[in-house]
């Protein structure tokens, strides 16, 4: 995937600018508060449809305006795909080769960012639904019958989480029922992609920090310390914990609690990665997303890289450069340091109070 040029108007810091980018690595720096995450979050949105930073779209307009524009003329596959979003206070109207965009999810199948950003990180160190989210954001591109599963999933959830409410046995029971075929489908989807992400996270890791270290990521399901995984010893355990479900309110049980974590050398994430060898090992997660898309669908994501350079040491950036500058994405990386390295590598964009100007 190539974005080939950016027209922002109103968007954040950004009053009207107008772009194009390298297909290979474009390099964005400029000092602090000038405009660097507001590209990248331009840029996220245009893949996403939403931003990374807020969930209030009228954030997204320049101060005093109530409308806000963003365009861009991007590629995948050879095919050249048009696309305006149009921001109107809280309102996000989305053209795609000037049709009207109706339903986010078909959108989002059919391009696909990798965003590293200090906000984006912050939230999956801390929260297992952003873990979640980021898993299952790959797995909807790669696994068609997924999405519908965990459509599926939530719709059940959501009527049994009403009836736990007001306590009613025999319905929850038919809930049950339902929950417990869909279930062992989302396990397994997400089984699968942990066992992607191990085939090729270890060499990642490896490549970027020139360490003989073991790195791995693990898949905590939440039902499996507690029953076996068929639909009938499933419901089996649903029906035994029905009173505390009810007691609580909500579904305790199921795949919205499952968790992920990451381990180096058998020690795991939380309580033994330093700060940079949780950056590390992040951007290892990301790079492993980006070569399973780019084997399985044929096209390569996006990447982008925000302030993705602070806390690592000279010898991982370096590594890091080399590594991007052979996967042969486009990217998008910032930095507020200035960059003689990456002048011969690709193209330089220099950020100023909302302007933007090639070095
Ligand atoms: N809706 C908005 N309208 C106008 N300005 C905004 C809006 N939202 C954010 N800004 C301003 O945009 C400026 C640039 O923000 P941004 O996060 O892109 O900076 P940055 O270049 O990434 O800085 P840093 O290096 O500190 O990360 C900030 O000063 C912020 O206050
Ligand atoms: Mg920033």
């Amino acid at each position: 995937m190539v974005i080939h040029s950016l027209k922002l108007n109103d968007f954040r810091n950004y009053e009207n600018i107008d772009v194009e980018f390298n297909s290979g690595i474009n390099f964005i720096y400029g000092k602090n508060g000038q405009g660097k995450t507001n590209l990248i979050e331009s840029l996220y949105l245009v893949t996403h449809l939403k931003s990374f930073r807020t969930s209030k779209v009228s954030d997204l307009t320049l101060y005093s305006k109530k409308i806000s524009s963003v365009q861009t003329d991007l590629s995948k596959q050879n095919v050249r795909h048009d696309i305006r979003i149009t921001l109107h206070e809280n309102l996000k109207k989305v053209l795609h080769n000037q049709k009207i965009v109706n339903y986010t999810s078909e959108y989002i199948k059919n391009f696909l960012s990798l965003l590293f950003s200090p906000d984006q990180l912050v939230a999956y160190k801390e929260f297992p639904l952003e873990r979640r989210n980021f898993i299952d954001r790959i797995l909807f591109l790669i696994d068609k019958k997924y999405f519908q599963r965990i459509k599926e999933f939530n719709r059940i959830k959501k009527q049994k989480n009403v009836l736990l409410r007001n306590g009613k046995k025999g319905d929850i029971f038919v809930w049950n029922q339902l929950m417990a075929v869909v279930i062992p489908e989302i396990i397994e989807s997400r089984e699968l992609i942990v066992e992607k992400i191990n085939e090729v996270l270890e060499k990642i890791f490896k490549a970027l920090t020139g360490r003989d270290a073991c790195l791995k990521f693990f898949y905590g399901n939440d039902l499996n310390s507690k029953t076996d995984l068929s639909p009938d010893s499933i419901l089996k355990y649903l029906a035994e914990k029905m009173d505390q479900e009810i007691g609580n309110g909500y579904c305790l049980f199921g795949p919205h609690k499952d968790n992920f974590w990451m381990t180096l050398d058998g020690k795991k994430d939380r309580q033994a990665f330093s700060q940079g060898e949780y950056r590390i090992a992040y951007l290892s997660l990301q790079l492993a997303m980006n070569k399973i898309i780019s084997g399985m669908l044929g096209f390569k994501p996006i990447l982008l890289l925000d302030d993705i350079f602070s806390e690592l040491d000279e010898t991982v950036c370096e590594n890091t450069i080399a590594y991007i500058t052979r996967s042969d994405n486009q990217v998008f990386m910032t930095s507020t340091a200035i960059p003689e390295k990456f002048m011969d590598i690709g193209d330089s964009f220099c950020i100023s109070n909302g302007g933007l100007s090639t070095a």
